[in-house]
């Protein structure tokens, strides 16, 4: 209704130029300065302070941003038009109305702000910027959202919440909340990013459908443009600000089972022994708060969980690591160490008068740990210490938007669900406090930041896990999240893709939906088919609430165990490939999981496909989101597409009607493209006794294809060490002779594998000799297979 309403503001006066550095130019303006920085030749930042404004408080930028490689910059002044040059963009402002327009250096428009202009105050007193979004432009990122991964149309709060059950596309603030934006126009794309965790709230098209509007009540506006240009390079330049995720524990891209919760050790063991049974593959196992004496963080239940020590031990027999979860509220009981040891620190967040503030939790009456002093986080770490001696292989922290819970209140006192604690809460330093409006966005972050340096110090030979509810820009070098609560409803099925394509384009490339749902009751085709999606996200875990129905994968009997089964088994056969890929977005940020769009950013209807995804680039995936479902359209982007099922190929770009059957997983390779594949297997560590398989995909003479393979020892300092190996697979079809090569191009590693496999995929009915299935002795590097291809 309002749509077309100009937003009341303030321009800032008398804007002028003031001095520079050799990166950085300074306008200053009766409101305040802006500071424009080229950081890199491709990233600028765009960094408005007001009158005596506050130091700039960030909790997302990497420590050394300072060592990314600062550019050239060439500055050429036209009367009040003054233009930095990179050599890949030019950001001009005009003096007289500060409006700012970006471009690269091939005159395409990164950014351009929008009538009436850029850069305001709002009448509200807030900081505001108004962009033009051109006609078509899709938006992507922006954290966890939901309504589809195209955010264009909505109106996002920066503001991480602990959101009421059954979220929709009517859900505005969830757990994760990251202020940047991928924007995709005529094939280019460009990325923006918000440097604060104060709430802030992007309009995307819906005051005005051209513009995006940004409003924060922080006290300054830090802003960074990444010229892209395409979804690749702004996640790279993105990850270069905030940080990309350390390489993850192998077993992490394993299958892995939860429930709030399992209620004593023989409850997990049996839940343990189902899936050894079942013949399901899986690694973890997680236990939720009732592990805990009365969900006092850092303690065990003396009657339920007697031996904790023994629990892991047996655990680990079966192949499972233990993931315990640990909350942000501390109980607050003098008897309890953690309590009395944190209070008696002053260690805990404050009301204005100093005292700690008191809400609820899952213990009833809570106080919170300070996060955002190092030595708070420091003593957190420590008291992580009994649990990783046990053997613990990750933690995951929960609650920590932070969120109370209100049904752990008395009835008199009234917390409304998921009420967060009160904005005037104070963080930090006591000679310098920091508000909880200010800090309340990183606050998962922080906690996440002390989770990870616990398992840093007690247990310094394996890699650290921490899994989070909350999170914003830059908790990726931290930890990796899940979508938090969902619900066992159809919708969410098909919400588990485009809100973890959403996290990917976030700077998040792990992240996972809890599988078969949170609350509410699953039912066995809806396991299945969560299953199925879930099976490929890049963190695979099923989950779900007390109170409900149990939905481990052979909950239901047959035949859904079996294609619950076969989902997860599929999983197990990739992970050369899911390993791969998670090196992949550790060096260079790009999600595991990938829109059709990071491969087809032209075709219209790959742009707008929401409801499959890639692994990679060349691997895509369709599952059934539908109950009762036939058949599965199928958008294929251009090239030619291998369905695994039939083996045919199909001419994209095409919409294609497949026929499904409950345990069908439509999947396509790419023509030109190479899958590493390797045996089942119950666990990622169980030694292989099958070849690692080169499954070759090409559908003509002419065609290549190549993978560089990533394998490691699984030890965090693998790559320093050189206990990796790396290897570069390649393909190529010419004339009537297809050459497969393998060489070793880095690490010391042997390979884990008794030998590799070359598997060609042709067009159906095309002979080769020696034939299509070939052996050869991996520890014999470089290997060339030379393959006739019969007229
Ligand atoms: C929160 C978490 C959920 C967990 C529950 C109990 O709702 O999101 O995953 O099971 O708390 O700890």
């Amino acid at each position: 209704m309002s749509a077309s309403l100009p937003a009341p503001r303030r321009p800032l006066t008398n804007a002028r130029l003031s001095d520079h550095t050799a990166q950085t130019w300074t306008i200053v303006t009766d409101q305040g300065d802006l500071a424009i920085t080229c950081v890199t030749a491709a990233i600028i930042q765009l960094a408005f302070t007001p009158i005596a404004a506050p130091p700039h408080l960030t909790w997302s930028l990497v420590d050394d941003l300072a060592t990314l490689p600062a550019p050239p910059v060439t500055v050429t002044q036209q009367s009040d038009l003054l233009t930095l040059h990179t050599t890949e963009m030019a950001i001009a402002i005009t003096l007289g109305d500060l409006h700012i327009t970006a471009q690269r250096a091939d005159g395409s428009v990164i950014l351009a702000d929008a009538p009436p202009g850029g850069l305001a105050l709002e009448e509200s007193g807030q900081l505001g910027w108004q962009l033009a979004l051109e006609p078509g432009e899709r938006i992507f990122g922006g954290g966890q959202r939901t309504g589809g991964l195209n955010q264009r149309g909505r109106r996002i709060t920066h503001w991480c919440a602990d959101p009421l059950p059954n979220h929709s596309s009517a859900t505005d603030m969830l757990y994760q909340s990251v202020p940047f934006l991928v924007g995709l126009r005529e094939g280019r794309a460009q990325g923006i990013f918000v440097d604060t965790t104060w709430r802030t709230v992007f309009d995307i098209g819906v005051r005005d459908p051209n513009a995006l509007q940004i409003t924060t009540t922080g006290p300054d506006f830090v802003l960074y443009l990444c010229a892209g240009p395409d979804l690749a390079a702004v996640m790279a330049q993105y990850t270069s600000l905030t940080g990309r995720m350390p390489l993850p524990p192998r077993w992490s891209l394993g299958n892995q089972q939860s429930r709030w919760s399992y209620m004593s050790a023989p409850e997990v063991m049996e839940v343990a022994r189902g899936f050894r049974e079942q013949d399901i593959p899986c690694d973890a196992i997680y236990l939720d708060i009732d592990y805990m004496r009365g969900y006092r963080d850092f303690t065990w239940d003396a009657d339920r969980f007697p031996d904790p020590a023994g629990l892991v031990r047996e655990l680990g027999d079966l192949g499972f690591r233990v993931v315990p979860i640990i909350d942000p509220g501390v109980k607050v009981d003098p008897d309890y160490a953690t309590y009395r040891e944190g209070g008696e620190r002053g260690y805990f967040a404050r009301n204005p008068d100093g005292t700690p503030f008191a809400g609820w939790v899952w213990p009833g009456s809570s106080v919170w740990a300070d996060f955002a002093r190092a030595e708070v986080r420091d003593w957190w770490a420590e008291q992580h210490r009994s649990l990783l001696e046990l053997g613990v292989a990750g933690i995951w922290d929960d609650m920590n938007e932070p969120s109370q819970a209100g049904m752990s209140a008395p009835l008199e006192v009234e917390v409304p669900f998921g009420a967060t604690l009160p904005l005037d809460a104070q963080f930090g330093p006591l000679n310098a406090p920091i508000s909880h409006a200010a800090f309340h966005n990183a606050y998962g972050l922080a906690m996440t930041q002390a989770t990870r340096l616990a398992q840093e110090r007690y247990r310094p030979d394996a890699r650290p896990f921490v899994l989070t509810r909350a999170a914003t820009a830059g908790t990726q070098r931290f930890a990796i999240v899940w979508n938090g609560d969902n619900t066992s409803m159809w919708e969410h099925v098909r919400l588990a893709i485009s809100m973890n394509l959403g996290l990917g384009l976030s700077g998040f490339p792990v992240t996972g939906s809890d599988i078969g749902g949170f609350w509410q009751d699953c039912a066995p085709e809806l396991l299945v088919r969560f299953t199925q999606v879930g099976a490929f996200l890049p963190f695979c875990r099923n989950h779900s609430s007390q109170g409900t129905r149990r939905q481990e994968p052979w909950a239901f009997c047959e035949p859904y165990t079996s294609a619950c089964r076969a989902a997860l088994q599929q999983r197990y056969r990739l992970l050369p490939l899911l390993v791969t890929l998670a090196h992949v977005a550790h060096a260079t940020g790009a999600p595991i999981m990938r829109p059709l769009a990071w491969i087809a950013p032209t075709d219209p209807a790959s742009v707008a496909c929401d409801d499959q995804f890639l692994l990679g680039n060349d691997l895509l995936i369709a599952p059934v989101i539908e109950p009762a479902a036939q058949t599965r359209l199928v958008t294929l982007p251009p090239g030619d597409w291998f369905a695994w099922e039939t083996g045919a190929i199909h001419h994209g770009p095409a919409l294609l009607t497949q026929s499904v059957a409950l345990a069908t997983i439509p999947i396509f390779s790419r023509a030109g493209s190479i899958v590493p594949v390797q045996g089942d297997a119950p666990t990622v560590d169980t030694p292989p006794t099958e070849p690692l398989t080169l499954e070759i995909f090409l559908s003509q003479p002419g065609q290549r294809a190549e993978l560089r393979l990533w394998d490691d020892d699984d030890h965090p300092q693998a790559q320093q060490r050189g206990t990796y190996l790396e290897l570069l697979a390649s393909a190529v079809w010419t004339g009537d002779t297809i050459t497969v090569r393998l060489e070793h191009v880095g690490g010391t590693m042997p390979p884990r594998y008794p030998g590799v496999a070359v598997a060609l995929n042709l067009p159906l009915g095309t002979a080769v000799t020696p034939g299509l299935l070939t052996e050869g002795n991996l520890t014999a590097l470089p290997l060339t297979w030379r393959f006739h291809v019969q007229p």
